[in-house]
């Protein structure tokens, strides 16, 4: 509405300046043509398109945002198991995070094709978000890079998340799912992300493994079943 509405007065606007040239009195012609640059009209021109468009796609990612965020969140639906695309909620959850990552990380996804598996997706997302968010917190001063890799491997699924961060010293990786651990300042760290998402890894029967090396970098590997035995379907 807005854009027409521009348009409409562009259009009436340049109707003026056509008439100006058979305006008999000499003084209205200069002092309307030294308005117009003062006013700088001609690149008001320009740009007020532009910003229109530039507005409009924010609009546009404002409504990608809010519908990842519905997404990740599942607020659509009761937290209730059902099969889901795992590379989907992944891709949602990335979205949501975008902002702690984009300046400390390059994303390099590498998704195989899975099967719909049976599990709590917002859960699921929130495991994801826990591992990406932690991945660039161990990234240091320069930009870093974080793979994320999806597959299946004897009738089971696996997410992957690799950091070339600072990596875990060897006595503390058995603590890192220990409630409350933290090596965050006040602020940064809860120490609840990795022993929520150990507890929501449990709850679907899966597995949560890390692998580490100090000054190289750390993956988290999750082991989901693609079905439930003791749920229905
Ligand atoms: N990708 C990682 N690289 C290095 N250290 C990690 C990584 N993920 C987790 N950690 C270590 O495990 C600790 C616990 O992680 P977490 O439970 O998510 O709590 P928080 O992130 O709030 O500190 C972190 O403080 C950090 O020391
Ligand atoms: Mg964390």
């Amino acid at each position: 509405m807005l854009e027409s509405y521009l348009g409409s007065l562009f259009e009436m606007l340049n109707a003026y300046e056509d008439a100006e040239k058979s305006c008999g009195d000499p003084n209205i012609v200069k002092e309307l043509q030294a308005r117009r640059v003062a006013l700088e009209v001609d690149f008001l021109k320009e740009d007020i398109p532009d910003l229109m468009k530039e507005s409009k796609e924010g609009i546009v990612r404002v409504r990608k945002i809010v519908q990842d965020l519905k997404d990740f969140s599942h607020v659509d639906a009761k937290p209730e198991w059902s099969f889901a695309n795992l590379n989907q909620g992944i891709d949602s959850t990335l979205n949501v995070v975008n902002n702690e990552v984009k300046y400390k990380a390059d994303i390099i996804k590498e998704y195989g094709e899975l099967p719909l598996v049976q599990c709590l997706p917002s859960e699921i997302n929130q495991v994801v978000m826990n591992l990406v968010v932690n991945a660039a917190h161990a990234i240091g001063p320069d930009r870093g890079k974080i793979w994320i890799r999806t597959g299946i491997e004897n009738e089971s699924a696996w997410i992957e998340v690799t950091d070339n961060g600072s990596g875990i010293p060897k006595e503390v990786v058995p603590r890192i799912f220990d409630p409350f651990y933290t090596t965050k300042p006040v602020g940064k760290g809860t120490g609840l992300g990795l022993s929520l998402s150990y507890g929501i890894i449990q709850k679907h029967h899966g597995q949560i493994d890390v692998q580490t090396a100090v000054g190289k970098g750390t993956t988290f590997r999750l082991v989901l079943p693609l079905k439930q035995t003791d749920k229905a379907e």
